[in-house]
C-alpha cells in the first residue's frame, strides 16, 4: 500500500478540495482511501457527507466493521476514513498522543481500512504540526499545494523549509515530491506571473499541470459531490487526472 500526502504551508488554498477529488479519480485506477488527518473534519464534506458527521479514527471505539457500516450508510463519492467529530478537549489530547507516538496513524489505520486498499490520499492540517510531522513520516509521496497568489509565492522558502523538517523525519528513505498550483486564473496577468516564477524557482518539482479557479468546484461542495461527479468536463477534474497520472508514475 502506498500513501501520498498533501501539504502546504498556507490554509485555504485547497488541500481538501484535491485530496478528496484525487482519490476520486485515482480510485478509476487503483483502490484509493482518502484520509481525513486534520481535526477540522471537513473532507467528508467533499465526498457527499452530511454537516457533523461524528464518527471516525479520532474515537478509539470506531473500528473497522463501524467503517464498513459508515461508508455503506454514507455512500461517499470514494472510500474514505473521517477524522470524526471531536471536542477541543479530545483534539489537545490526541494532539499530544500523536506527538508522543509517531507511529499513531499507521496503527489506527491497522484493521480500520477497506480490505485491499492499495493507496491512501492523506488530507492535513495546514503548516507545521504533529499531524502533518507524522504523515511525512509515512508518506511515499508528498504533494505540496501552492495557491496561485502572490502570499503563497512570497511564502515559497518558508515552504521549502517546512518540507525539508518534514523530511528530515524520515531519514535514509527517498520520496517523491510534487508541488501544484490550484486555483490558477489564466485570464489574471498576477496569477500568471505567480505560475512563471513557481517554475523558475522550482523547476521539474512543480507539476506541469495547474489546477484552475473553477465556480464548479464551490458548487459541487453545496451539491455533496466531488467535483469529478458534478462537474466531469471541468479543467479542474482534467487537471486532475493529469496530476493522478503523475502520482501513480511517482509511486511506481
Ligand atoms: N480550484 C478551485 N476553484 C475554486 N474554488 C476552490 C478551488 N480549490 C479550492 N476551492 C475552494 O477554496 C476553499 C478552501 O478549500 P479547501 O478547504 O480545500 O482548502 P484547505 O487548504 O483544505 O483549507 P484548510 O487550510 O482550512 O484545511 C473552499 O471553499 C473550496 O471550495
Ligand atoms: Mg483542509
Amino acid at each position: 500500500m502506498k500513501r501520498v500526502a498533501l501539504i502546504s504551508l498556507n490554509g485555504g488554498v485547497g488541500r481538501t478540495t484535491i485530496a478528496a477529488a484525487l482519490a476520486r479519480v485515482t480510485a478509476e485506477r487503483v483502490r484509493s482511501v482518502a484520509i481525513d488527518f486534520d481535526p477540522q473534519n471537513t473532507l467528508g464534506l467533499h465526498l457527499g457527507v452530511p454537516v457533523g458527521e461524528p464518527r471516525g479514527l479520532s474515537d478509539p471505539k470506531f473500528g473497522g466493521p463501524d467503517l464498513v457500516e459508515l461508508l455503506r450508510a454514507l455512500q461517499p463519492d470514494v472510500p474514505f476514513v473521517p477524522f470524526g467529530r471531536a471536542t477541543r478537549a479530545q483534539v489537545s489530547e490526541l494532539t499530544r498522543t500523536v506527538q508522543n507516538d509517531p507511529r499513531w496513524l499507521s496503527a489506527r489505520l491497522e484493521g480500520l481500512l477497506p480490505s485491499g486498499s492499495e493507496l491512501l490520499v492523506i488530507d492535513t492540517p495546514a503548516g507545521r504540526n504533529p499531524w502533518s510531522d507524522q504523515v511525512a513520516d509515512l508518506a511515499d509521496a508528498v504533494l505540496v499545494v501552492l495557491g496561485a497568489d502572490a502570499l503563497s509565492y512570497a511564502n515559497l522558502a518558508d515552504t521549502e523549509n517546512l518540507l525539508e523538517e518534514l523530511s528530515a523525519t524520515r531519514a535514509g528513505s527517498q520520496r517523491a515530491v510534487g508541488f501544484l498550483i490550484n486555483r490558477l486564473d489564466p485570464r489574471r496577468p498576477l496569477s500568471r506571473d505567480v505560475r512563471a516564477a513557481f517554475g523558475q524557482a522550482l523547476g521539474d518539482r512543480l507539476l506541469s499541470v495547474a489546477l484552475y479557479e473553477d465556480e464548479s468546484v464551490r458548487e459541487a461542495v453545496a451539491e455533496r459531490q466531488t467535483a469529478v461527479r458534478y462537474a466531469p468536463h471541468s479543467q479542474f477534474v482534467a487537471g486532475l487526472h493529469e496530476v493522478s497520472a503523475w502520482l501513480i508514475e511517482a509511486l511506481a
